[in-house]
């Protein structure tokens, strides 16, 4: 594994995710007959700046409910944590709730933090070495539905961090599969801090996904651009619209891209046609109850210690141990 190191900035350079495999994901899911597009896409510079961006709106509850928690309850989460641990952050961001932790929680031996997204993860990274100064920081650019490799750190324990809700992008059987994987990393008494958004009302969720100044839209249209820049594809983003809706029998928020017209649109040797109305799936985001999460977690190979939720029940951040 190749590797630079600054103080204690460690960037590990082999873990590049697989484009060619991406390729063939984009392909294989425009070929359906129910077309979509892997969401992992939305994250390209861009995608990350309009996330953030989404993360302020007013009607995305979310971010502001599972930061609010985070403060509230930081004593409690920082001593399940416990001393000198291992942090691993899935799909790291900002690292801003990160940040919260970090200040809480005593001696951490490390903070691994993975994302696809490379130019957040290198900016990220680097602000929180900066402000941990006595922190080994090693970030990791890596697709984490894929297995990857960690660098060997010693802790006392290793503790996953999975918040922003971005569990719930998986489909159950996917998110049992990768709380499988997760549990084996951490191994035999480590544990996994994750955020979970909580079945609610429709309307406060359909707003949550198509805000009144269309930022989310953009987030929905900038997956185009970024697969026309990546493999080269010939997608007019003003022949699209952004749709979500709460689909109630299934328990998740669907988010799509309605072709505007009849049109054909070439990716590499390929040309894919799209009828006028035609949706293509982007994103899911599944909403749980704390008992099916309960229930995925004991699949996934984890017992939950704790839940901690929000006065009005909109959003929990659980910590569950192997
Ligand atoms: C919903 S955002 C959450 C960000 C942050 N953790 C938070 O709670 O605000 C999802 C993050 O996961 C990253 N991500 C999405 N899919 C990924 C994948 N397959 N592998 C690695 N990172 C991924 C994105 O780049 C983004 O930073």
């Amino acid at each position: 594994m190749s590797e630079s190191q600054t103080e204690n900035l460690t960037v590990l350079r082999a873990h590049a995710p697989d484009i060619e495999g991406i390729r063939r994901e984009v392909l294989d899911g425009l070929r359906k007959p129910e077309k979509s597009l892997p969401s992992k896409l939305f994250y390209d510079e861009r995608g990350s700046e309009l996330f953030e961006e989404i993360s302020e709106l007013d009607e995305y509850y979310l971010t502001r409910t599972e930061t609010a928690i985070f403060i509230d309850r930081i004593d409690e989460i920082a001593s399940r944590v416990g001393s000198g641990v291992i942090l691993i952050e899935f799909g790291s961001g900002n690292s801003q709730k990160t940040r919260i932790l970090l200040d809480h929680i005593l001696d951490p031996a490390g903070y691994v933090a993975i994302d696809i997204s490379q130019e957040k993860l290198t900016d990220s990274a680097a602000a929180i070495a900066a402000a941990y100064p006595g922190l080994n920081v090693l970030p990791i650019w890596a697709d984490y539905t894929h297995d990857f490799d960690l660098p060997a750190l010693e802790g006392s324990r290793t503790v996953a961090f999975f918040p922003g809700s971005t569990i719930g992008n998986f489909h159950p059987h996917e998110a049992e599969a990768f709380l499988r994987r997760v549990a084996e990393l951490v191994g035999e008494g480590g544990g996994l801090l994750i955020g979970v958004d909580i079945k609610k009302d429709a309307r406060i969720l359909n707003l949550a996904y198509d805000d009144a100044r269309g930022v989310t839209a953009a987030f929905n249209l900038n997956i185009l651009a970024h697969i026309n820049r990546e493999f080269g594809a010939g997608f007019r983003l003003d022949r699209f619209r952004h749709q979500a809706t709460y689909n109630e029998e299934q328990g998740r928020i669907e988010m799509y891209l309605v072709s505007l017209e009849d049109q054909t649109v070439s990716l590499g040797e390929t040309e894919f046609s799209f009828g006028r109305d035609e949706r293509v799936l982007t994103e899911v985001s599944y909403k749980y109850t704390v008992d099916e999460f309960e229930r995925l977690a004991v699949g996934g190979g984890f017992h939950v210690k704790d839940v901690w939720t929000d006065p009005n029940q909109l959003f929990s951040v659980q910590y569950l141990e192997v």
